[in-house]
């Protein structure tokens, strides 16, 4: 099979094109054939050197769509079904996505039915499942308002087109570092952009609910623009900040509001059903901003890192 292996840390360039052994079945183990997978940010750290705890050569890629190829459980993974499989140390601990076949734990594979392409397809595990699980912790309702914060991030993309897609009369503010991708926001279904300026949103405008991106950086600031018993759910940290650091939740708190969060984590097969389901019903767009090939993969890590990129990035294997 082809496969990308990556054999020391570095640039797109040290992403290379090798023949390997398609990988063999062995007992809790599956082999899928991989027939598109998502780039994340992630796996840019990674290649960079950034994962500690990731040895080369490697194998990258933490996501991947396609159909079982061999099964040691070939009851609920029997020859042809379609899965998608995502993180569990996939392209990390053992080799990845950025192949033609990957060998994956049977509890990391996740049997599902849809009618959606394969490119699109590719673009949902992860960031979708992220944006999903963050909207239904923020339980909308008629009347709310929404902020989120770090729009322009996948998941916040994703997020918006979900909401607009189910509840088009929601109103959904951006606020981002700089108004560079403003007409890129509007566009993708945002009613309006504010601007972020070093940690304080710029508005006195509050909201009913707001998806926090940013993370524990800024989340006292984002309180102070939440309504009385308004939900706010901390799902990211791009402000690089993990901790809250003097956090009285009484004071903090004290508008009688929720602070919640939402873990990629806590997965299973009808989790993801849900997702593709709710996808389906309300005709929501999910197509990625580019597809590559696996050859095109030194390529498509550039476009991910440069300034051009919104939304998900993903290869596309031939048939
Ligand atoms: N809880 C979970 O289970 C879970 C699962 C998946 C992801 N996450 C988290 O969710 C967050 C979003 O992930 P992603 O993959 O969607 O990210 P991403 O697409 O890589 O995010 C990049 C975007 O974030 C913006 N950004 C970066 N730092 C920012 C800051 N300090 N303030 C405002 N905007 C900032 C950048 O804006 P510019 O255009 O200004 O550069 C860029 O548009 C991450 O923190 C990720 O770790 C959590």
């Amino acid at each position: 099979m082809k496969a990308i292996v990556v054999h020391h840390a570095g640039g797109p360039e040290v992403l290379r094109l090798e023949e390997r052994l398609i990988p063999q079945v062995k007992p809790g183990w599956s082999v899928i054939k991989i027939r598109a997978f998502g780039i994340n940010r992630s796996e840019i750290f990674t290649r960079q050197g950034f994962s500690p705890q990731v040895t080369f050569p490697r194998i990258l890629g933490i996501e991947c769509v396609g159909e079982i190829f061999a099964s040691s459980d070939t009851e609920r993974l029997p020859y042809g079904q379609k899965v998608l499989t995502t993180m569990g140390e996939m392209g990390r601990q053992f080799d990845g996505s950025y192949a033609q076949y990957v060998l994956v734990t049977n509890e990391q594979i996740f049997p599902i039915a849809t009618d959606l392409s394969w490119e699109n397809l590719a673009a949902i595990p992860e960031t979708y499942f992220t944006a999903y699980g963050s909207m239904l912790q923020l339980q909308l309702q008629a009347g709310d308002r929404i902020l989120v914060r770090a729009a322009a991030s996948g998941v916040g993309v994703a997020f918006v087109k979900l909401v607009k897609a189910r509840y088009p009369e929601l109103v959904v503010v951006a606020s981002v570092r700089n108004l560079a991708k403003k007409e890129q926001l509007l566009a993708v279904g945002y009613d309006q952009v504010i601007l972020d300026k070093a940690g304080c949103l710029q508005t006195e405008a509050t909201f009913t609910k707001i998806l926090e991106l940013v993370g524990p950086k800024v989340i006292k600031d984002s309180l102070k623009h939440l309504d009385m018993g308004g939900i706010i759910c901390a799902t990211g940290l791009l402000g690089g900040q993990w901790y809250l650091k003097e956090f009285d939740p009484t004071e903090a708190l004290r508008n009688n509001v929720y602070l919640t969060t939402f873990y990629s984590g806590n997965v299973s097969s009808q989790g993801w059903q849900k997702l593709l389901d709710y996808i389906a019903k309300y005709q929501v767009d999910v197509s990625p901003q580019r597809v590559f090939s696996l050859e095109q993969i030194q390529e498509a890590h550039k476009f991910l890192e440069s300034s051009q990129a919104f939304g998900k990035v993903i290869i596309r294997n031939e048939d």
